[in-house]
Formats: C-alpha cells, sequence, structure tokens
C-alpha cells in the first residue's frame, strides 16, 4: 500500500509516494510533490480518519470528481468542493483490482488437483477470481482463456515456472470483501478506472476488457471482513473440489494482529493458502532475496514459491521451490 504509514505526516507520506511513481505515473509523481508542499491541501488532509489520508485515495476521489490530477484543480476542489471531495474519500476505499496478477497465481494453481474452489479474500470486483476466463501469454507460452473476448494476459516468466498446458477446471469460485465493488454498476467501474495511475500503459484497456468479460458472468463477492467471514463462506464449496484461499495486495490493510489472525483461521480450514502480498506481509512466510517492490508469492504461509510484479507483468520463479 502506497504512502498510508499513520506514524507519518502527511507530507512525509506524500513525498515517499511521488518515490513510488517515480517513472510509473510522471503526473502522479509530480502531483504528490505538489501535495507535499502544499499547506491548504495537507490541512484538508489532516482533517481525515489517518487512513483516508492516502494519495491513491485522495487523486482518485478528485478524477472521480471530474477532475485532472494536478495541483492547481486539487486545490480548487479543496477550497470550493470540499464537502464533495471528503464525501468520496470517506465512502470510498483504495481497492484497485488488476486482473493481470491472475498471470501470476496461474502456475500455482494448476499444479493443484482439480477440479477447484477458490476463495478469494479482499476480492474487490471480483476480477482476480476469473483466473479461467481470461487468455495468457508467458513470452510465447500461450494458454486460451473459456471466454475468447476476455483480455490476454502477457506475463514475463523467469527461472522455473511451471508454465500449465491448460487451464485449471473451477467449479465453484466467491469473493470476499470489505466493501465489494459490482461490475454491472458504472458508478463502481468508474471508481475502479479512477484508481489506475495515470500513464500506466495498458491498464485501463485491460481493465474494461475484464470489465466486459465479467459482466458476461459476474462472479459473486460477498460483503464480509476476512478476518471474520471466512469460515462462514468455505462451509458452502463443493466437498469434491480442492478449497483454495488467495489473496493479492490485501494484507497489508489488515494489522499485524490481524494477519497473524488469519493466518490461523485459513490454517483451521484445511484449505491450500496462496498468498501474493508484499515481502513480510504474510506472517511467518520467509522473504527471499529481492530487488525492488515485488509481491511474494507463498504457499500455505510457509514456502515462497516466487517474486511477482505487483501489477502481473512478470514472474520469477523461485529455485528451492521448485
Ligand atoms: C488493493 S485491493 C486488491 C483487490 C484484488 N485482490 C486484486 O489483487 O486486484 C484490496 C481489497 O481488499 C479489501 N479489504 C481490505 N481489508 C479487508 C478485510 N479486512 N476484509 C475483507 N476485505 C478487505 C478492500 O476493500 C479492497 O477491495
Amino acid at each position: 500500500m502506497h504512502g498510508h504509514d499513520p506514524t507519518q505526516t502527511a507530507a512525509a507520506n506524500y513525498r515517499e509516494f511521488a518515490e513510488d511513481a517515480r517513472g510509473r505515473s510522471p503526473a502522479y509523481e509530480a502531483l504528490a510533490e505538489a501535495v507535499a508542499a502544499d499547506p491548504g491541501v495537507l490541512r484538508f488532509l489532516d482533517s481525515l480518519p489517518p487512513e483516508k489520508r492516502q494519495p491513491n485515495l485522495l487523486f482518485a476521489a478528485a478524477r472521480y470528481l471530474g477532475e485532472p490530477p494536478d495541483i492547481s484543480a486539487l486545490r480548487a476542489l479543496v477550497s470550493r468542493r470540499r464537502a464533495d471531495l471528503e464525501a468520496v474519500m470517506l465512502a470510498r476505499r483504495t481497492q484497485t483490482n488488476e486482473p493481470a496478477r491472475c498471470a501470476t497465481l496461474l502456475p500455482a494453481l494448476a499444479q493443484l488437483p482439480p477440479p477447484l474452489a477458490l476463495i478469494e479474500v479482499g476480492a474487490s470486483a471480483g476480477l482476480t477470481l476469473l483466473v479461467d476466463r481470461y487468455s495468457y501469454d508467458y513470452a510465447g507460452h500461450r494458454i486460451a482463456g473459456l471466454d475468447p473476448q476476455a483480455p490476454v494476459l502477457h506475463c514475463a516468466p523467469s527461472g522455473p515456472v511451471p508454465l500449465p498446458a491448460q487451464l485449471p477446471v473451477i467449479t465453484w469460485r466467491a469473493g470476499l470483501d470489505l466493501s465489494p465493488l459490482d461490475v454491472t454498476s458504472d458508478d463502481d467501474v468508474r471508481w475502479l478506472s479512477c484508481l489506475v495511475w495515470p500513464g500506466e500503459g495498458d491498464r485501463q484497456e485491460r481493465l474494461a476488457a475484464a470489465v466486459a468479460a465479467a459482466r458476461r458472468d459476474p462472479p459473486a463477492v460477498h460483503r464480509g471482513d476476512l478476518l471474520t467471514g471466512l469460515p462462514a463462506l468455505a462451509a458452502r464449496t463443493p466437498a469434491d473440489a480442492t478449497l483454495v484461499v488467495f489473496h493479492s495486495a490485501v494484507l497489508a490493510y489488515v494489522t499485524p494482529r490481524g494477519r497473524r489472525q488469519f493466518a490461523g483461521t485459513v490454517r483451521d480450514l484445511g484449505a491450500i493458502w496462496l498468498s501474493s502480498e508484499g515481502p513480510g506481509v504474510v506472517p511467518g512466510l520467509p522473504v527471499p532475496a529481492y530487488q525492488g517492490a515485488p509481491f511474494v508469492l507463498g504457499l500455505d504461509g510457509r514456502t515462497p514459491l516466487a517474486l511477482a510484479d505487483g501489477h502481473g507483468q512478470w514472474l520469477q520463479w523461485l529455485d528451492q521451490a521448485g
């Protein structure tokens, strides 16, 4: 999660975010630097609950209100439409849903005994639940998805990635989220699109194509907390399928104590647990050597399988995981 450390001042968080955005989104880099130096916008941020001061939330809210991501538009919003801006920031969450992350999950899922029943916690709109609808291209190794109109996800593999010949059979799937987004709601889809950073290549197009695919057969995403809602959902899964509980870019939003509690809950279910989170986020999962800011793909909270790009663009399988 970017720039949300509650122990730091808003200015420090926005400066840190600017560094994250460097080379990825020039517009957001410049905007975050400008906010860090703007007393008026910083005062507005300080009036919000700490978890609502994140750059991603502020910038997406401004765009949702029809403004471009620049500091003069933001200043004008804060002085003239403060109540509107505050309302969006209080009502909405940063819940970016990146379908391309499926490309980093697929090789691990395809190694499990089929058929699979999938539960995704922190599923947002459920686009990462649709692993078998998309097609894949791992540097020329292609796998056809069930929906020929769904996007092709490109992912650069390295190391001994167990690239599957075909997709796993998924007979049941459901998501759980504190605040599910509805792929059939234009408003929710607009929010999802505002969460994609400006200048990030083909992410907007991929999101639109994934939403169109999801609308043809929307995934069920239930409202609930991953700390409490999992056992009831797991009880609904078919007995003859391998139950997989997975999540990506979610546990950073949960306190360290909550993460330990969640780990205990998944283990009690006897489910396969696939995690894709920043290094050190999953309790007890060893952190492999890494550079940059990747995700670690973990099995059962014990075995790091791979390093993965946070947006699914590459997957580096670890040698020791075979
Ligand atoms: C950054 S999004 C990631 C969405 C999706 N997993 C992906 O990789 O594209 C994080 C999601 O986790 C959800 N979330 C955060 N804390 C949660 C909790 N305690 N219980 C359930 N969902 C939670 C948020 O509402 C949000 O939709």
